[in-house]
């Protein structure tokens, strides 16, 4: 957490753009296993916890900008809570550390809300995305369940928005941290991925060092040899020599703050030519992208060059024909990158997403696509100095979609599907780094992760 004034200062900025405005603020709660008190691990609100930092369940804040009060609602513990969970700070000391002066029963919450609804005063909160939420918002505002996810405040969420992406120095330097932790697990993954290893074997040890660090990863890992299923969560199969294993993990900070770094590994050791010239690819669509990021860019522009860089390669390596310009404008390119370049990344791994992907991530005169591929990028709008984005350019070879496409003839005088049909065991490349708009360009983010094919085989040979 940081210190109580930069709580302060972010519910004023929020409070002086909203006048006139009753904003709820709902934390998150417990989120059962399988029976109430079989919980997962807790992850507060990123909403919650940008303004007022606390990383406990059952929270609320209520910032009322018309007489200017701010107040903290939660339950004080109980003997009977005591018993089980130790001592735990008051509700008024709690606030205080998140420079909140006043503080009050959950329970009082209903009852000012409705206070203030029969003044006419309308309660403006933002999207929730748990069901847990949904509800608990349905019965404090008295509203029917099924119409609070459209209720939510445009000009709240527009504000919150335009506050959590632009990333203070104290928030880059909590990222640089926890990102030196996922550069550790990163070089592990790398020794371990030896032939006839199981890739839970890599998983397990990869976790066990964010936990040795008292951390949780930020996302469930995607540690496969089939690195072409873009979210796949399975690790049960043995890793072969020859084997590409796509590796996409980060640990979130002791503040919440995301990290994901994407590798793409050779089992054995070292990169055959044909893995090579792939690889070489995906680092060329990374590198170029990175190098033309700055203020006022736009990140579907980024996106559109490194698809460029992609099919210019791939077209000397005879998978594509034509003009490499069109093959992007068309999607085309997306048989082979069919996801976006990148996501904004912060106190959650898709930063801010639960708020809505077009509001976050389009607006300013960018609109989303409606091609296949393009369509899936969540960024497109100019990037902005202090914005935090990922850039995870990737090459696979997707046989459902390969066999889809062709059938249709779709793009044909573009794709030689020949070529596509020779890699269809390839799997998957994708090289991910966090990086840092700055007012001149950008910055990686972190210390530097083996990411060239040398640099990665340099470290495999060190076990
Ligand atoms: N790890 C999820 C992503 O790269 O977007
Ligand atoms: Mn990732
Ligand atoms: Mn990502």
């Amino acid at each position: 957490m940081f210190a109580p004034e930069i709580y302060r200062q972010r519910r004023a900025t929020l409070a002086a753009s909203l006048p006139d405005s009753l904003i709820l603020l709902l934390g998150n709660v417990d989120s059962p296993m399988n029976y109430t008190d079989n919980i997962f691990p807790f992850i507060q609100d990123s909403n919650f916890r940008y303004y007022f930092g606390l990383n406990e369940p059952g929270l609320a804040g209520l910032i009322d900008t018309a007489n200017d009060s701010i107040t903290l609602f939660g339950n004080e513990a109980e003997v009977a809570d005591i018993v089980w969970t130790g001592p735990q700070p008051s509700l008024s000391e709690r606030a205080a550390t998140a420079g909140v002066t006043q503080s009050q029963p959950y329970t009082q919450l209903k009852q000012r809300l409705a206070t203030a609804q029969a003044a006419g005063i309308q309660v403006q909160y933002l999207a929730p995305y748990r069901g847990e939420t949904i509800l608990e918002l349905a019965h404090l505002l008295g509203c029917d369940s099924g119409l609070v996810k459209a209720g939510f405040s445009t000009a709240l969420t527009l504000q919150v928005v335009a506050q959590r992406e632009i990333k203070s120095a104290d928030e880059i330097k909590e990222m640089e941290t926890v990102l030196a932790i996922t550069r550790d697990v990163h070089h592990a993954a790398m020794r371990a991925s030896q032939a006839n290893v199981l890739e839970h074997q890599v998983v397990g040890l990869m976790e066990g060092i964010v936990r040795s660090h008292d951390l949780q990863l930020a996302y469930p890992s995607i540690f496969s040899r089939n690195g072409e299923v873009l979210h796949n969560h399975h690790h049960h199969q043995k890793l072969q020599k020859g084997d590409l294993v796509l590796n996409d993990t980060g640990a979130t900070s002791s503040g919440g703050y995301a990290s994901d770094i994407t590798r793409t590994i050779p089992v054995g050791g070292k990169f055959s030519p044909r893995q090579r010239e792939l690889y070489d690819t995906v680092l060329a669509m990374q590198t170029e992208a990175i190098a033309a990021l700055k203020p006022g860019f736009t990140y579907l522009a980024a996106h559109k060059l490194a698809a460029k860089v992609m099919v210019e390669s791939m077209t000397k390596l005879d998978f594509f024909n034509g003009n490499a310009d069109d093959v992007v404008e068309s999607g085309a390119y997306a048989i082979a990158f069919p996801h976006g370049l990148g996501h904004q990344i912060g106190l959650d791994v898709h930063d801010m997403e639960s708020l809505g992907e077009n509001l976050v991530g389009y607006g300013d005169g960018v609109e989303r696509s409606k091609l296949f591929g393009m369509g899936y990028l969540r960024l497109g709008k100019p990037l902005k100095a202090g914005m935090v984005i990922t850039v995870e350019p990737g090459i696979y070879f997707i046989p459902a979609l390969i066999a889809t496409w062709k059938a249709e003839g779709r793009h044909s005088d573009m794709i030689n599907y020949a070529k596509f049909e020779e890699y269809q065991d390839f799997g998957g490349i994708r090289i991910e780094d966090n990086v840092l708009i700055t007012t001149t360009g950008s910055r990686i983010l972190g210390p530097h992760i083996a990411r060239s094919a040398a640099e990665v085989e340099a470290i495999m040979a060190a076990v």
